[in-house]
């Protein structure tokens, strides 16, 4: 996570920026008993950003604007409030009137599109909330209280690329050479993430023997266990995207397409105009598109967005640094 010289805006308010990710490597093994699937995953910030303004207040609202603002719950539910609250509860403010707090998102994230748009927010309002209380969290617990809240949060933290175990959230940071140029595409729909990892399950238990998809455990049908592709982490190494592209991978991506079908046009054309890996992000639905440098990712947007395939395209680049607070104007301090 990067630390700035703490900074408050008007009013005593904090603000805090945050990254979109993608996945490198979406390796999903076997579901377990408690619902959630074992990874090993490569996660990769891009600079697609949402950002989160809190102030103190009597008790605690949410005011969101931006991408998919109308779909977002702005409620107990809502992920930015539970880790505020969390945070609350951890540094011991429950109880004493200071947990109160009007959050303010300013979406650029889509919602549900696979580039994990709430779990950053959760990221940025831990880190804003952590400033504006002086709660004096470390690190590493505004990381386990994340944990608590998404699978993606300690990412969103953290930033960067990452290799992701576990559930996602036991972090090891990835050496990586250079910048990668990526087009994104959004779809016009988006995907629950649940809705995936089930669909996931649904086409691994019908290809798999009767055998091998009756389990009595309450987990999911038989994977194989998920591995780090040293190749992929190999050629990040050596910072060349050409290296890097036809080794993307994503064990989510034929059931984010058995559930949005038409996402295969959209990957198919990134493929015609350049792309040199193509993939659906997550859950999706969003298709990320690697370039090999930023004016052949314009050159890729362009085309995408001319072959009618998507909702709209960014062009990002990563890797992207974690949440961190920036001057209440907005811009990075
Ligand atoms: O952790 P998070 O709340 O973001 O996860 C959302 C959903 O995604 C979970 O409820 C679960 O259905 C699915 N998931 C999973 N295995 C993981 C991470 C998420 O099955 N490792």
């Amino acid at each position: 996570m990067t630390h700035v010289t703490p900074i408050r805006g008007p009013a005593g308010a904090v603000t805090a920026r945050v990254p979109a990710k993608v996945n490198l490597q979406l390796s999903v093994g076997r579901r377990a008993a408690d619902g959630y699937h074992d990874l090993v995953t490569v996660f990769h910030a891009v600079s697609l950003f949402d950002e989160v303004t809190v102030r103190r207040a009597d008790r605690t609202t949410v005011v969101l604007t931006g991408e998919g603002g109308s779909t977002v719950p702005l409620g107990p539910a809502n992920l930015a409030v539970r880790a505020a609250a969390a945070l609350a509860r951890a540094t011991g403010r429950r109880g004493r009137g200071a947990e109160g707090v009007l959050i303010e998102i300013r979406k650029r994230i889509p919602v549900a599109a696979g580039l994990a748009g709430g779990s950053a927010d959760a990221a940025a309002a831990l880190v804003a909330c952590n400033e504006l209380w002086r709660a004096g969290a470390s690190p590493e617990q505004l990381r386990d209280i994340g944990a608590q809240i998404g699978s993606d949060v300690p990412f969103a933290l953290v930033g960067g690329t990452a290799v992701g175990l576990g559930r996602g959230e036991r972090l090891t940071r990835a050496l990586v050479s250079g910048s990668y140029h990526w087009v994104l595409a959004f779809a016009s729909g988006g995907l629950a993430t649940p809705d995936v990892y089930a669909a996931c399950d649904r086409l691994r238990a019908s290809r798999a023997p009767v055998s091998a998809a009756q389990t009595t455990d309450g987990g999911g049908p038989e994977a194989p266990t998920p591995k780090l592709d040293t190749e992929l982490m190999s050629a990040l190494r050596s910072g060349d995207p050409a290296a890097v592209g036809p080794l993307l991978t994503n064990d989510l991506q034929p059931a984010a397409l058995s559930l949005q079908p038409v996402l295969r046009r959209a990957l198919a054309a990134g493929r015609e105009h350049g792309a040199l890996g193509a993939i659906v992000s997550g859950s999706g639905p969003t298709c990320a598109f690697l370039a090999a440098d930023v004016g052949r990712a314009r050159d890729l947007a362009v085309a995408i967005t001319g072959a009618g395939v998507c909702r709209a395209v960014v062009q990002v680049t990563g890797p992207a640094a974690g949440a961190c607070l920036v001057d209440g104007a907005g811009r990075g301090a």
